[in-house]
This record gives structure tokens, sequence and C-alpha cells, in this order.
């Protein structure tokens, strides 16, 4: 019988003791995908905290952009073209503070204000913590709060790589920007002009004060007028809307111009007819470009546009608006108060 007695006492402890293990690991609230579908598949759940590899950095996020891309990880399609799997959770772009880093991270270390853009097969924004890597990731710009810092990364950097890296952008050219109110359009505006060009900015009525606003030479209302009736012998145009809009701009380069699209092939054919050149855009994470846009927020020639802000529990609502391709600047997640 007290053997019996002393099994079952082993028995207890050492359930409680598994138990115990279990719960001793942290968890985090995070938005996940775990089916594909509308908006509301975007549950709020409690999930394992993750852990830094050695290349890795744990950030405690205070905000996270919203992206029309976010969406992807809720679309077959997409998903599968852009390799991420289910269960996920979305986000690219963060704010916060480093918890910890991995034995190789050198640069960075716990407790800096950080932002950064994940990579679009890793994503995991929408929570508590996310991880990075040195790459993607930039001190956050002292001129900035989280909120305004999370809507930066992904449209900044995808703006740079258009206009700085491809279409190599200088003082004195003309450049169309289609979409100039939106999260890349804004940024779009702000670094042409940083860099010289006269800018030439298309949008709707509502939105024609934020292109002035910008900094856009010409704000063009696509609503009421033919963009190519007002910007002609451009050098670069930026697409950020396509389909027509695209098709519509390839007369208006000048001959040895480029059109960088964000949203589609452009067409060969076309291109050679007109004796331009063409290239569609994948942006990258980029740690050491986020710098130079972190120096020019810092010297006030960029301002970043939050029209919404969010709770982390509304990604749902956030992405039914990102879903309208009519977003004026950035929404944003509002996950945690800023540290003291
Ligand atoms: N390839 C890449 O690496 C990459 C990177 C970032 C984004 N993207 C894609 O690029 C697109 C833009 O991204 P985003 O974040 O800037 O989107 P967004 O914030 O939704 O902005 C879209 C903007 O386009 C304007 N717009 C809509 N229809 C228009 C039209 N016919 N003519 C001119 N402007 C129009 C809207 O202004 P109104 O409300 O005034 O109409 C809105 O401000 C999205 O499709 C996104 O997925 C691709």
């Amino acid at each position: 019988m007290k053997q019996l007695q002393f099994l079952s006492a082993c028995l207890i402890c050492l359930w409680s003791c598994v138990v115990s293990a279990q719960s001793d690991k942290p968890t985090m609230k995070a938005i996940v995908v775990h089916e594909y579908g509308g908006p509301e598949v975007l549950k709020l759940d409690d999930v394992p905290r993750p852990v830094p590899k050695e290349n890795e950095i744990l950030v405690k996020v205070i905000a996270a952009g919203v992206n029309p891309v976010d969406s992807a990880a809720r679309s077959e399609k997409f998903a599968q073209f852009l390799n991420i799997k289910l269960p996920a959770i979305p986000g690219y772009d963060i704010a916060g503070v480093i918890e910890k880093t991995g034995a190789t991270v050198t640069k960075l270390k716990a407790g800096d204000p950080v932002y950064a853009y994940i990579a679009l097969d890793k994503g995991g924004g929408y929570a508590e913590y996310a991880l990075a890597t040195e790459k993607e990731t930039s001190p956050k710009p002292k001129s900035l709060n989280y909120v305004e810092a999370a809507a930066v990364p992904l449209v900044s950097l995808t703006a740079w790589q258009a206009l700085i890296d491809t279409a190599k952008l200088s003082a004195g050219q003309a450049v169309l920007i289609h979409g100039g109110s939106g999260g890349v359009g804004s940024f779009a505006i702000q670094i042409a002009k940083a860099r010289g060009a006269k800018v030439f900015a298309t949008a709707s009525t509502p939105n024609q004060d934020l292109l002035k606003q910008l900094g856009a030479d010409v704000a063009i209302d696509y609503t009421k007028q033919k963009f190519e009736d007002v910007a002609k012998d451009v050098d670069v145009v930026l697409d950020a809307v396509g389909k027509d809009t695209l098709a519509r701009s390839y007369g208006i380069v000048k001959k040895g111009g480029i059109i960088v699209s964000l949203v589609a092939q452009p067409d060969q054919a076309e291109l050679d007819k007109h004796g331009i050149r063409g290239a569609p855009l994948g942006v990258e994470p980029n740690s050491d470009e986020l710098a130079e846009i972190t120096k020019l927020i810092d010297e006030r020639k960029i301002k970043v546009i939050v029209s919404q802000t969010l709770p982390l529990a509304e990604a749902a609502k956030a992405q039914t608006q990102a879903d309208t391709h009519h977003t004026r600047g950035k929404i944003v997640l509002k996950v945690a108060e800023k540290p003291k």
C-alpha cells in the first residue's frame, strides 16, 4: 500500500514538473493566419515567443506597420509564391526595442530602439515579439515615435530601390510617381525631392493637398485629368498602380528613360517601341539603405504620414483598409506601450 502511495506521489510530482516546464516557456500575443480567406481569418492567439538564432535579434515590438502585401499570407496563390507556410504571423514592418541578440550579432545590442523590414518569406511582425537579422534592422530615427517608425521600412526601401538603385534618379530629372499619396508614393515624392528632381505625382481629389504637402511640384488628380496631358517627356516613371496606368505611361517617358513598376512586368515590345527601359521591382531588406533613409528623416527632409493607428487585435480592420489600395499614407498597429 505504501509503495502504491509513493508511486502515485511520484507520478503527481512528475506531471506537475512537466506542466510547469511547459508553462515556463514564454508565450506572446500574435495575429495568426491558420487558413486562407478574407481578413476574418486573422486571429489573435497565444503562441510561443520566438527564440533568436545566432544571427538573429529578438525585438519587443511596440508597433507594426501594415502594407497591402500583408494579405499575401491569407491568399493561397500569393502565400505559395512568397513561400509563406501556414500557420503564419503576417507583418513585415516593426519598430521596437531589442530584447535579446544572437551570438554573432555585433552591431546591435539589447535595449537598442530599432526598426526593421523583415523579409517576406519570414514575416512575424504582428506580434509582441519578432525576429529580425542585422541586415534587416537599423536604429530607429530619433525624431520619430515607434508608431511613425513602423510606417517607414518596407515602403521607403521600395521607393529608394526603385528611384535610386534602379532608375538612378539624379538632380534636375523629371519623375512621375503614380499613387503618390499611398505608402510607397509618399516616400517616393520626398526621396525624389531630396535628390533634386522635379516631381509629378498622381492621386484622387481628397489627396491633392497631401501631394503638395509632401513636396510634389505638380499634383495630378487622376479622377479629373489624364496624367499624359500634364506630365510629358519625363526621365522616370514609378508605377505603384499598374494595369491601364502602366499601359498609358510608355508614351510619356523620354528616349533612354525608365519605368519602374512595383506591380507588373513592363511590356518589352512597348519599351522597345518608345526607346525606353523598364524594370519590375521586388523590394529587399537593406539596413544600410534604411540608415540612409533614417538620416533624411532626422534631417526633417522626409515626414511620415500615418492616417490610422489601431490596436493589434484590430489587424483585420487594418487589412480591410489596406486591401482597398486607397490608403492615405500608412496604417500602423500599436502592439505595446513604449518602454519607460
Ligand atoms: N514590388 C514591390 O516590392 C512592392 C513593394 C511595396 C508595394 N508594392 C505594391 O505597390 C502598390 C502600392 O503600395 P502602397 O503601399 O503604396 O499602397 P497604398 O498605400 O494602398 O497606396 C496606393 C495609392 O495609390 C493611389 N491610387 C489608387 N488608384 C490610383 C490610380 N488609378 N492612379 C493613381 N493613384 C492611384 C491611392 O490614392 P487615392 O486613394 O487618392 O486613389 C493610394 O494612395 C501595392 O499594390 C503594393 O502591393 C510592391
